[in-house]
């Protein structure tokens, strides 16, 4: 039988288990003398522990909190910054922080216990909004200053001289607020003891990650502790390193109570109590010459951190590093900071920060195209990333970038020009465009230093071949992508190749489930894996194969300084959206998208249409429809019928076009993307009501009622 190109779709191995429902999930399981918990949390976003008066309890009911951690193990998870503890023990910093966990059999004894459960606190003035943190309001709970992070990167002249220069100055102010995951299962971990090991039971995109957080708690070896991947229904960034913060109590709790003990969060838990998207602020200040050239930037980002600093400051270098968009600017300086406020701590969330500061961009590109009084793709063209361009990080592009012929594309397939010049501003229609990237991988040499990632394959006897790696199946098809990978390179039919659920005890790390990294990255290894088994597949009866991870020359990276290759290859995309705003009730009618990716060379064209779909919606649904708002440190909305996210009926179907661009390091030439596809169809979805309403605006969710607003009072 002849072979079939890579990117020609195959049947997804979860599809059948997971559309007809037969496929288990954690909270499907039980163990043996299994215990139910639930969590004891504050109930002010600031302020100091005075007393906790935990009710009688029946027998069978524990209460556990830092008294029950051991005298060698710290009260500390590590994810990537290790100051956000297992338990509070005097001060709290945000509403829902953990200050315990409440065990026992019956769920609705524990429920009746946690209600007669009184906690006594002295509050403190929370800051809660990026201004206030910054303002320090109620005293600096961090480094004297609530900065929790920062970092300066600079290319070309000195801004003060580039702004001398200067003939004009334009300067605007962009924000965009929390997101929620709405992963379709909620957070859901569960700790059982096996042998002389606990074994963690986690809806997860890290498994290892979760190993490396809680071993410290009880101080024991990583081997301690194993972690088992269950089948994880969507996680969006927000299964990356939120798992811990149920698996750190729960390995506590078992250690002092020796059952086994399952943690799952009702949808509202699960909407009031998690980590979000960075809430952000970017100012952009350009200068510009007599003619209205750009001489150069001046970026001023910040993000909401939240309480602790978990992973925040990896996302803001993110932020900074997309802070240019597509373009290749003179001089820039980019200084990004993380504020510390009494608000959840924001965490990863698909685009890892870069969504944030590229909405800003491509707002600012939009509004400075109107000040020249120029068509703003007319402008954005002229300054246009290339192969060979240098980046914000005095880096390189290396590969070519295809975005004129993927704005064709879109152009074309809308009949954009012909739109934008009829469709006048303030008549209720409208079109926008915005063009945006995604580095791909960890940011420079992190894969290398920071990673190492190891993939493993293992021939049986009967001639089917397992894929250990640590990585994860979260929705995005990775499991599908990585068998075809395997199946492909051997030769062999796809039902020859196994993938499991990962289990720390069995697989090799293979690093995080992150960062839009796993076919891209594990894929390579993959594929240079199975080159390797290839060899000895027909000679050899049961072998394995395993390969680690190896850095291409000549990409240089400074960790310190943030300077040079910040990523070895982006993924490109540019985005086409046209509405009608109605004249009576500002209801936004969108009325076409059109979308074009280089996502390297497809290795799934069912699976990328699927991502393409799923990530251009959620960034419709940040710019419309999601908003999540925080009043003085209470998260306002916990239902789906509250916070509102996008439906089939919500928006068109969308065209979408994808350009072959094969990647040097990429298996079958395959890019990361992921998360790229959330990057940019929200700011051109704001450009075009923006048009429709003739309006600007600056800062995303725009609800109808935002709308109403902006058509009233203006801007
Ligand atoms: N798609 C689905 N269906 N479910 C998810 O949870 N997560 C996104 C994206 N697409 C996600 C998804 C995020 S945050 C990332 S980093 C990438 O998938 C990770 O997948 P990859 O490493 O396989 O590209
Ligand atoms: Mo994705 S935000 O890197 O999990």
């Amino acid at each position: 039988m002849a072979k079939m190109p890579i990117e020609t779709a195959v049947r997804r191995s979860d599809a059948i288990a997971k559309a007809s429902g037969t496929q288990k999930y954690l909270s499907d399981m039980t163990f043996e003398g299994m215990l139910y918990s639930r969590m004891v949390r504050s109930s002010i976003p600031r302020g100091i522990i005075k007393n906790i008066e935990v009710p009688s309890l029946p027998e069978g009911y524990y209460f556990i909190s830092h008294k029950d951690i051991p005298p060698e193990g710290k009260n500390e998870l590590w994810m990537i910054a290790k100051d956000w503890k297992c338990f509070a023990e005097n001060e709290v910093r945000y509403v829902g922080e953990t200050i315990g966990l409440l065990v026992g059999p019956d769920r609705n004894v524990l429920a009746n216990l946690l209600d007669d459960l009184i906690i006594t606190y002295e509050e403190h003035e929370p800051a809660i909004s990026i201004e206030e943190g910054l303002a320090c309001k109620g005293g600096a709970f961090v480094n004297d200053t609530n900065i929790f992070c920062e970092l300066e990167i600079k290319t070309g002249d000195e801004m003060d001289e580039v702004f001398n220069r200067a003939d004009r100055v334009f300067e605007e102010t962009y924000r965009t607020g929390f997101q929620e995951h709405v992963h379709l299962e909620t957070n859901s971990v569960a700790c059982v003891q096996e042998d002389d090991a606990f074994v963690i039971y986690a809806s997860a995109q890290c498994p290892f990650y979760i190993r490396k957080s809680i071993a410290g708690l009880l101080n024991i070896p990583y081997d301690k502790i194993i972690v088992r991947q269950t089948t994880t229904g969507g996680a969006f960034g927000g299964k990356e390193h939120f798992p811990d913060v149920l698996a750190g109590p729960l390995l506590v709790a078992v250690n002092t109570i020796g059952k086994p003990i399952q943690m799952v969060f009702d949808r509202s838990e699960d909407m009031e109590f998690s980590v979000k998207r960075h809430p952000s602020r970017t100012i952009i200040k350009t200068a510009l010459d007599d003619k209205g050239a750009i001489l150069g930037m001046d970026i001023d980002v910040v993000y909401n951190v939240g309480g602790y600093l978990s992973c925040s400051f990896v996302v803001l270098q993110r932020g900074v590093f997309h802070a240019t968009g597509c373009y290749g600017i003179p001089s820039t300086r980019i200084h990004g900071r993380g504020v510390a406020t009494n608000t959840f701590p924001s965490d990863a969330f698909r685009g890892f920060g870069a969504p944030q500061t590229l909405f800003a961009i491509e707002r600012h590109m939009d509004h400075l195209a109107n000040f020249l009084g120029r068509d703003p793709l007319e402008l954005r063209n002229e300054y246009l990333l290339k192969k060979g361009s240098l980046t914000n990080t005095n880096g390189h592009v290396y590969e070519e970038v295809k975005l004129p012929e993927m704005i064709k594309q879109i152009t074309d397939a809308s009949d954009y020009w012909r739109k934008a010049k009829e469709y006048g501003r303030g008549t209720g229609k409208g079109i926008g465009i915005a063009l945006y990237n995604h580095g791909g991988a960890f940011t420079g040499n992190g894969e290398q230093m920071i990673i190492k990632g190891h993939a493993r394959l293992h021939k049986h006897s009967d001639g089917t071949v397992d894929i250990l790696v640590g990585s994860t199946e979260m929705g995005q098809g990775f499991q599908t992508a990585l068998r075809k990978i395997a199946a492909q390179v051997l030769d062999l039919d796809l039902h020859m190749i196994n993938y499991d659920n990962p289990d720390t005890s069995k697989v090799p790390d293979s690093g995080p489930t992150a960062a839009s990294r796993s076919t891209m990255i594990v894929g390579k290894l993959v594929e240079r894996a199975a080159l390797l088994m290839k060899k000895r597949y027909d000679s050899e009866e049961d072998f394995h194969v395993e390969v680690e991870y190896e850095h291409p020359e000549g990409f240089p990276w400074d960790q310190n300084t943030f300077q040079g290759d910040a990523y070895l290859g982006y993924g490109w995309g540019a985005a086409v959206v046209e509405v009608e705003v109605d004249a009576l009730t500002s209801e936004v009618e969108t009325k076409g998208i059109w979308v074009s990716h280089d996502v390297g060379h497809p290795i799934d064209e069912l699976l990328i249409r699927g991502q393409v779909n799923g990530g251009v919606i959620q960034s419709l649904g940040y710019a419309s429809m999601e908003k999540m708002e925080n009043k003085k440190g209470y998260f306002k909305q916990n239902s789906m019928s509250d916070y509102i996210i996008p439906t089939s009926m919500d928006f068109p179907k969308m065209e979408s076009f994808l350009v072959d661009n094969p990647y040097e390091f990429g298996p079958f030439g395959a890019k990361g993307m992921g998360e790229l596809v959330f990057n940019g169809a929200d700011a051109a979805f704001c450009e075009a009501v923006s048009r429709a309403i003739d309006r600007r605006i600056c800062e995303i969710p725009i609800p109808p009622e935002t709308i109403v607003e902006l058509e009233i009072h203006g801007n």
